[in-house]
């Protein structure tokens, strides 16, 4: 399963990078808008950091033709991008062109099987459905992604599942369990994905047992 990160931030993800578990980072304009500064720069500097894994970027404008042009322009940031566009039915022709001329795409804001099963069908590389989301609305997400799996294997479609507005480290056992390809997990809950008091408690007792021995070195 690939893990992303979901932020803008640079240092969060450069700490991140140094796990050995992140294969990417999904950003969105609230992220952005947390960071500041030349945001065009900043991706730039963020896709160089995490080449050649992909660094999900969206588009701002509303018009279909602008956001043609514009998904252009961001794709060109640097080679490992991928153009983040929501799953709103005007922008079907726009989506099919640029997948046809080669651009990846993420389909974000995605909340029903019916919306992944025509991004799919359209050969997008990622569709991103939003379990918290729809968990705020009372609806279950966690099943949107195992029929959102059912229909990928079936159809034999290549497009990838990236679960994203997680809340949880359960969340992420859910998501995985339901057969998401990829995790887009807030920086809180990355940081928390190998906390167990368990494991502290243990390490704890162990080290204290050891040090009744009163030995210096060892071996
Ligand atoms: O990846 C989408 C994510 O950023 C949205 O998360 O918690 O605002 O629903 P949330």
């Amino acid at each position: 399963m690939k893990f992303f990160l979901d932020t803008a931030n640079y240092k969060a993800l450069a700490e991140a990078k140094e796990t050995g578990l992140l294969d990417g980072v999904t950003t969105n304009p609230t992220h952005l808008s947390k960071e500041g500064g030349n945001v065009s720069e900043l991706i730039k500097k963020i896709a160089s950091l995490l080449s050649p894994c992909d660094v999900s970027v969206e588009i701002t404008e509303k018009d279909p033709c602008a956001i043609y042009t514009q998904a252009h322009e961001i794709a060109a940031l640097a080679p490992n991008i991928v153009v983040k566009v929501p799953c709103f039915p005007e922008y079907l022709p726009l989506i099919n062109k640029l997948v046809h001329e080669g651009v990846p795409l993420n389909i974000t804001l995605l909340f029903s099987a019916v919306q992944g099963l025509c991004m799919a069908k359209l050969q997008v590389k990622y569709i991103s459905p939003f379990i918290g989301r729809l968990e705020d609305i009372d609806s279950d997400g966690i099943e949107l992604i195992h029929d959102l799996r059912q229909i990928v294997d079936i159809y034999a479609y290549e497009t990838q599942i990236l679960a994203a507005s997680l809340r949880s480290t359960l969340h992420v056992h859910e998501v995985a369990l339901a057969g998401a390809h990829c995790a887009t997990i807030p920086v809180n809950i990355f940081q928390k994905m190998l906390d167990h008091p368990l494991t502290t408690k243990g390490m704890s007792l162990f080290d204290h047992d050891w040090q009744t021995l009163g030995i210096k070195k060892f071996p």
